[in-house]
């Protein structure tokens, strides 16, 4: 089988982490401190927080901006359901609006819901790897004074007007987990230029101040995370490359992913678009291609909430499926599972 997701481990790794072993300091040591400071640098922000998880970031992100009961929090109907499931673990009640062309929170849609609940904290999420509209998203937090964690757990290195994912928001939330473009196995980060709101942060995962949850990553996961992310720029130039050879065998017969305009993509996810796509991913994986619906659900069908009408998202959830991108793919294996998704759509069985 031809995986959907595959990290990529290398002899430094493995060196990095018998070191650790043999060091005995196996957390909290320099490996976190360098991935910190690495990371933080690298996304373009004063500071870099790990915890041990995506939804941990996007969690602690909520609580320290003060979502508390009844605040209102404004999500897109399309991500991973850790997106919504924050809001609700912080108190907060979440409000599910619609996505645009480009599977990121509808501008439009989001003043109609901001002037209707008053939310505190809005939260785009930067899915399949693709820039959400952070430039209108920043100027309507500006005039409406909610603040903004950016959901950048599928997008490490996605970049939009020479500003990265995780460096528009007042904090951004990443995950390193196992399928990520920077895995760690398990792991997650804040971003934040403002120091008070870094304060806020600390409090809630140091211990001393008051009273603070152990959200801590081992030196084990640093480790691996700060050898990947020194690869991430190649790994992501690959996976634009993959991306370009599907996009050149696809364009005419399915909906290629949007890339909005002064944006790089990072194709965590590689996503079509087709109205028969159950069974070109049957056929699929009846060769042996891993191909994947991300996601077959939106937020609020799946959690109970208030929500604008999210026309778009309906039809684009009957629609998406997502073949494997990542940069472990031989140009063999490409050229595979480019021919299959073509053999399928002009076999005659189906129509666009
Ligand atoms: C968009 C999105 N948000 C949040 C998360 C949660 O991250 P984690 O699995 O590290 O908790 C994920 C990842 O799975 C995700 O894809």
């Amino acid at each position: 089988m031809i995986k959907i997701i595959q990290p990529v481990f290398g002899d430094e790794e493995k060196k990095a982490v018998s070191q650790i072993i043999e060091s005995g300091q196996i957390t909290r040591g320099e490996w976190t401190e360098t991935f910190q400071q690495e990371f933080a640098s690298y996304i373009g922000v004063e500071r870099c927080y790990t915890v041990c998880s995506g939804t941990t970031a996007l969690f602690i992100a909520l609580r320290a901006l003060g979502v508390d009961k009844g605040d209102r929090v404004v999500v897109p109907a399309m991500s991973f359901m850790a997106t919504i499931d924050a809001v609700y673990l912080a108190c907060g009640e979440p409000v599910v609006i619609d996505v645009d062309d480009y599977y990121t929170m509808d501008l439009n849609q989001l003043e109609d819901a901001v002037k209707k609940y008053s939310p505190k904290v809005v939260v785009p999420v930067h899915l399949y790897g693709g820039m959400a509209d952070m430039e209108g998203i920043m100027y309507l937090s500006e005039k409406y004074g909610f603040y903004v964690v950016e959901d950048s757990a599928q997008a490490h290195g996605a970049v939009l007007n020479g500003k990265k994912a995780g460096a528009w928001g007042h904090v951004g939330a990443f995950s390193f987990y196992a399928s990520k473009n920077v895995p760690m196995g398990e792991g997650g980060a804040l971003t934040i230029n403002d120091p008070e709101i870094a304060k806020k942060v600390k409090d809630l995962i140091d211990f001393g101040n008051s009273p603070a949850f152990n959200v801590r990553i081992t030196e084990f996961q640093a480790a691996i995370g700060t050898l990947q992310l020194r690869r991430l720029e190649k790994n992501n130039r690959r996976r634009r490359e993959i991306a370009k050879k599907y996009n050149e065998g696809f364009k005419e017969v399915a909906i290629i992913p949007p890339v909005r305009e002064g944006s790089i993509h990072v194709y965590h996810l590689y996503t079509l678009r087709h109205p028969e796509r159950d069974m070109i991913i049957q056929h699929l994986r009846d060769s042996g291609i891993d191909a994947r619906v991300y996601y077959s659900y939106l937020l609020h069908e799946i959690r109970e909430c208030d929500h604008l009408p999210t026309n778009t998202a309906e039809r684009f959830r009957e629609e998406v499926f997502s073949i494997p991108v990542h940069p472990a793919l031989t140009d063999e294996e490409i050229d595979y599972v480019r021919e299959r998704v073509l053999e399928v759509i002009s076999s005659g069985k189906i129509t666009t």
